[in-house]
């Protein structure tokens, strides 16, 4: 458990947990972190974060701790979301308080 005003974003899965500013992304948090949020080969073939190529998809709760969806996660997670509502792109979201994030790649 880590003690400051920041947000927290744990990474459930990898056991990590990492302390960010309010409004940050998931994205970057993991990329330093080696939190693996892009499957197969979008590692490589990714947007970089600017919502174009809907590969960073990660499940993130509580939904209350983050902001609405974008225009973006509206256009690429409509089916995704009908499975798991808590879908969300990692460049996408931005963390105003503490949250749980699963990956979705092995
Ligand atoms: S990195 Fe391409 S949509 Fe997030």
């Amino acid at each position: 458990m880590l003690h400051s005003d920041q947000p927290t974003i744990t990474f459930v899965r990898e056991n990590v947990q990492v302390e960010v500013p309010v409004g940050d992304s998931v994205r970057y948090p993991a990329l330093e972190n080696d939190v693996p949020v892009y499957c197969g080969m979008w590692k490589y073939a990714n947007c970089h974060g600017n919502g174009l190529c809907g590969t960073d998809r990660v499940a993130v709760s509580p939904s209350s701790n983050t902001n609405p969806l974008t225009f973006m996660e509206k256009f690429w997670l409509r089916g995704d979301r009908k499975k798991n509502p808590n879908m969300r792109l990692a460049c996408q979201v931005e963390v105003l308080g503490d949250v749980n994030v699963d990956t979705q790649c092995s």
